[in-house]
């Protein structure tokens, strides 16, 4: 699973903008998990250096997910500074398809039964901080799986990244709890961050086919903008796939076992338009700011980590 050369590759590249995503549901077990790792192989399999954050602390099993035995050190051992990012970071090798010699995706564990992120006390959340902006310098995307709910910990991820995922399926229990999210979020889900695309992007999963997908996402669209005076974009969808739970019970991610099934068709399409939206927005942002970075994701996380709001 690990490979020295990828992880070469991984702090060696040219640095070009940090994009960060992070993925969240208003109920849980909508696939968030899921999507969040694939879309870093599929991301990864477009070029890109990702690196997929378990943010989900305390029930944290992206590790499971994509077949990392017994990960020795997670994000725990980073807030005890036993060990550094090197040694917990897991690297794994990118599909076939990969199109670039760049491309490559690392996964940062989270730890079973840890405090949520938003409860850490001031000297854990700096001292985790500090160690996690090194990941800055070193990918491409940030891809966070934020966990489910509306507690400040997974709404933070959201004000500080450039875009949310908010992940609903067609079942109407998760999309009211998907609408809670958006109210949760309040004014601060439309304001942007210095430039960077972002926003708050609706992704339809288990969807029966793409209609059904779009009449989810427009009825909270409807619901968004008639109640709160703005409606997150939709973004897109993935199909219901039987085999995915196969693929869970395997310890593997859909998109690795199965990278032509619908379902994975579908995630190549989401990450084709993530690239979209933030490489389009990097070329917006240079001509009207320079090529300066964005203010660091940790600062902003820390900073609506401690104050609840953007
Ligand atoms: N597109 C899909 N088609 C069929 N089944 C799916 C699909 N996506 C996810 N699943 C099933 O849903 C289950 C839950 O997925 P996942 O763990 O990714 O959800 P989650 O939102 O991260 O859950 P939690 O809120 O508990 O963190 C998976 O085990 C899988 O069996
Ligand atoms: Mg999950």
């Amino acid at each position: 699973m690990v490979n020295d050369n990828r992880q070469k590759n991984l702090s060696a590249s040219t640095h070009n903008r940090l994009h960060t995503l992070s993925v969240l549901s208003g109920k849980g077990g909508v696939g968030k998990s899921n999507i969040a790792a694939a879309l870093a192989f599929a991301l990864a399999d477009f070029g890109k250096r990702t690196v997929l954050i378990d943010a989900d602390l305390g029930m944290a099993n992206l590790d499971i997910l994509c077949g990392v035995d017994n990960a020795r050190y997670n994000i725990s051992h980073l807030i005890d500074g036993s060990r550094n990012l090197n040694e917990i970071l897991v690297h794994f090798r990118t599909s076939q398809r990969a199109t670039s010699q760049n491309g490559a995706v690392a996964l940062l564990p989270g730890g079973v039964g840890l405090k949520n992120i938003a409860d850490l006390d001031d000297n854990d959340m700096e001292r985790l901080f500090e160690k996690l902006s090194a990941l800055e310098a070193m990918s491409d995307y940030l891809i966070m799986d934020a966990g489910a709910g509306i507690h400040r910990g997974v709404l933070s991820f959201a004000y500080a990244s450039e875009i949310t995922i908010l992940v609903t399926t067609p079942e109407p229990t998760s999309i009211r709890d998907a609408y809670g999210v958006i109210k949760s979020l309040g004014a601060a889900a439309w304001e942007s961050i210095e430039g960077a695309a972002t926003g708050l992007m609706l992704v339809v999963n288990m969807a029966s086919s793409s209609r059904e997908a779009s009449e989810v996402a427009e009825r909270i669209r409807l619901a968004s903008m008639q109640f709160l005076g703005n409606a997150p974009v939709y973004l897109g969808y993935v199909l219901k796939d039987e085999n995915i739970e196969q693929s869970v019970r395997a310890r593997k991610i859909f998109y690795r076992t199965d990278p032509d099934s619908n379902a994975s068709i579908c995630i190549r399409n989401l990450a084709g338009e993530l690239l979209r939206l933030c490489e389009g927005a990097d070329i917006r942002h240079e001509a009207v700011h320079g090529n300066g970075p964005v203010r660091s994701f940790f600062s902003r996380l820390a900073k609506s980590l401690f104050t609840g709001k953007k």
